[in-house]
């Protein structure tokens, strides 16, 4: 084999300097960008979920094709999930669920889009232990679900259903693809967003995937292939957040098969051992409050993120459940 001495020159100065620029941009980026797939992986059996995932969606997730002059209203659609009162620890749960509606002109059918959990709230926000798995094992992927219909009661009720816009049938055939290619590339729920502190300047360590996550993107697609979205009312968005000093890496799961990171390993699994299978949001409101005691006492949340830990140094006020503005993008 016989090299330029250009060559072997070439791949040494790319080294040193990937070496050098390596550890100036190591820097740690905040907030650490979501980890997106080359395509989404099969789910394990042994998650089973009580509600089956988007029943009425087409079963391979094909979105039709609208006509091209077509005129589509954008309608966006929100409900409380669920409200609950817990003296005055966390104040007033007041979480909306966010969706986005299209009707079309031409054929006066309308369909629904949202993006959500395949295993509930509590499966993506903790995770199960499994006698024959060593490290915690989660069922946390979300999916977008399309399907036919607007329940116009459904949305109105105590929640939102408004028309923001309209565009063109080219538009939402667009749009169409960029959500299966999301839909492909983004799987895992992330509930949590993580911030140093409440305040305006505030660093965010972590952001959300989740529902709202979805349509704040869906909106920044919409506007990108040149769609006028406008509310007249405010558009507010349910955050879940953790507040904490700078998160330090911990590793993925080979934490739980090192001996090197036994006792690591052990701390992990005891902090998230109070925190078991939830059927109902009760449940997983409890779990909520269990966690927060744990927050307050021990001053240490072990946080999953793109499917590795994190060690969050956790500051009051510890956890918020807020509903707050967000505009449009
Ligand atoms: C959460 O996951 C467990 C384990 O697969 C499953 O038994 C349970 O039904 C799931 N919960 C919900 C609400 O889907
Ligand atoms: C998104 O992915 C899920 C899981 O594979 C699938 O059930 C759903 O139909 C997909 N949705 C769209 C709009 O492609
Ligand atoms: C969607 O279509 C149904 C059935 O035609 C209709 O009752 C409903 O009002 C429509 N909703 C919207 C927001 O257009
Ligand atoms: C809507 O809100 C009102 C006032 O808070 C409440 O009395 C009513 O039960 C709510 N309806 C639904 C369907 O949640
Ligand atoms: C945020 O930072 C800006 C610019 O540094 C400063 O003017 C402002 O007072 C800060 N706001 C808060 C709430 O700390």
């Amino acid at each position: 084999m016989k090299y330029s001495v250009h060559f072997i020159y070439a791949v040494l100065h790319c080294w040193i300097v990937g070496l050098v620029v390596s550890r100036v941009s190591g820097k740690q980026v905040w907030p650490v960008p979501y980890k997106r797939l080359d395509s989404r992986p099969d789910v394990d059996p042994y998650c089973q979920a009580l509600y089956p995932f988007c029943p009425t969606g087409d079963p391979y997730g094909r979105i039709p094709v609208m006509e091209y002059y077509d005129i589509i209203s954008v309608f966006r659609l929100q409900t409380p999930v669920w409200e609950f009162k817990y003296g005055d620890i966390l104040g007033k749960f007041h979480v909306m669920h966010d969706a986005i509606g299209f009707g079309s002109t031409k054929t006066g059918r309308n369909f629904t889009m949202e993006w959500y959990e395949l295993f509930q709230l509590g499966n993506c926000t903790f995770p199960h232990e499994r006698e024959d798995v060593s490290a915690p094992f989660w069922c946390n992927q979300g999916a977008a679900c399309f399907y036919e219909g607007i329940d116009d009661i459904h949305w109105k009720q105590n929640g939102t259903l408004e028309k923001i816009g309209e565009i063109s049938g080219e538009m939402f055939n667009e749009l169409a693809l960029w959500v299966q290619e999301d839909n492909k590339t983004g799987v895992y729920y992330e509930t949590w967003t993580v911030k140093s502190d409440p305040g305006a300047n505030a660093t965010t360590w972590f952001e959300s995937y989740d529902c709202s996550q979805f349509v704040h993107r869906t909106y920044k697609k919409l506007m990108e292939l040149g769609a006028q979205l406008l509310s007249q009312t405010p558009t507010s968005y349910t955050k879940i957040y953790l507040y904490s000093g700078e998160p330090l890496y911990l590793g993925d799961d080979s934490i739980f098969q090192q001996s090197s990171t036994k006792d690591l390993a052990t701390d992990i699994k005891k902090f998230y051992h109070s925190f078991r299978s939830h059927q109902s949001v009760i449940e997983m409101i409890m779990s909520l409050l269990e966690a927060y005691d744990k927050m307050v006492l021990e001053k240490t949340f072990y946080f999953y993120y793109n499917s590795a830990y994190w060690k969050l140094p956790m500051k009051f006020p510890y956890l918020q459940i807020t509903y707050e503005e967000i505009p449009f993008p």
